[in-house]
């Protein structure tokens, strides 16, 4: 049987919907949330994600303010700018664009955002949260992603979750979050030798390697959960790290690229711009 395709733009429109009413509810209070983005450069890519983070903000009311910076900035100028959003009552969230040129160190960028107001979660004091289970600003692809396996009441607990990647962004949180919700975890990565062999035994199986179409259906347990996190483009058109076409026969649910997980991690940004507000993050 074809597998129950698992839609991300739809889910992220719906979330949209409900975040649209908790952004009203707040303004009515007095509180505008705010998202302020900077992005340093002109790589296609990043300009592309956030525009596409300023008008999923603009959709559900979110004020979003982008701070655009010259690749030349020094990373003491852009720590000064960070410290003043910081200290702007008025800006719930911040983001920093990454990849960052290379004479800036990114952990020193990511440690000098206050965790409050940290909307990627990926400060370490928010992965720490999360690492104990605490309730704190996640990471918003992994917490997409979470929100995609919950979105189709697919129990985690007690499965044999795979994970293959090991970046500080998706791989290491979407393993954490889903040893919180009692998964079995395992880990692969770029040195992991023969990878089916983990692959073939996972019931759900996370794809985050960043290589296009290398993941089909001989990969698979049958029933297979699959979640592609894979963005390449190929030959002008976006696609994933999974094999879409031959992995649907075999798995149980997959995730299409696009309108799979991408949009899923925008919606969790504003969830987490919403959260910031709110102030429940501290
Ligand atoms: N570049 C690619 N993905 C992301 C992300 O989730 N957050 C930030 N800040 N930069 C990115």
């Amino acid at each position: 049987m074809a597998a129950t395709i698992i839609n991300g733009k739809e889910l992220a429109q719906e979330l949209r919907l409900g975040m649209k009413d908790e952004v009203k509810q707040l303004k009515e209070q007095g509180v505008t949330p705010q998202l302020t983005v900077v992005l340093i450069g002109d790589n296609p890519a990043s300009k592309s994600y956030v525009n596409g983070k300023r008008k999923a903000s603009d959709e559900v009311g979110i004020l979003s303010n982008i701070i655009e910076l010259p690749t030349s900035i020094t990373e003491e100028k852009l720590l000064q700018l960070i410290s003043e959003l910081n200290n702007d009552q008025d800006v719930h969230g911040i983001l920093v664009q990454l990849p960052l040129p290379e004479h800036i160190k990114e952990q020193h960028i990511i440690e000098a955002i206050d965790p409050s107001k940290d909307v990627d979660g990926f400060h370490p004091i928010n992965i720490g949260r999360m690492m104990t289970g605490q309730d704190t600003l996640l990471p918003c692809t992994p917490y997409g992603i979470i929100t995609m396996l919950q979105s189709k009441n697919i129990q985690i607990a007690g499965k044999h979750a795979v994970v293959i990647g090991r970046s500080n962004i998706v791989g290491k949180p979407v393993g954490q979050l889903l040893l919180n919700e009692n998964a079995t975890v395992t880990y692969c990565h770029s040195k992991t030798p023969d990878l089916k062999s983990y692959t073939r035994n996972a019931d759900i199986l996370i794809v985050a390697m960043g290589i296009p179409n290398v993941i089909n259906e001989d990969y698979l347990k049958d029933d297979a959960i699959v979640i592609d996190v894979g963005i390449n483009r190929v030959n002008g058109s976006l696609t994933g790290d999974v094999d879409f076409e031959s992995a649907k026969n075999k798995a149980a649910y997959i995730t299409p690229v696009p309108k799979g997980v991408g949009p899923m991690t925008i919606a969790m940004l504003l969830k987490n711009t919403i959260k910031a507000a709110k102030g429940l993050s501290d």
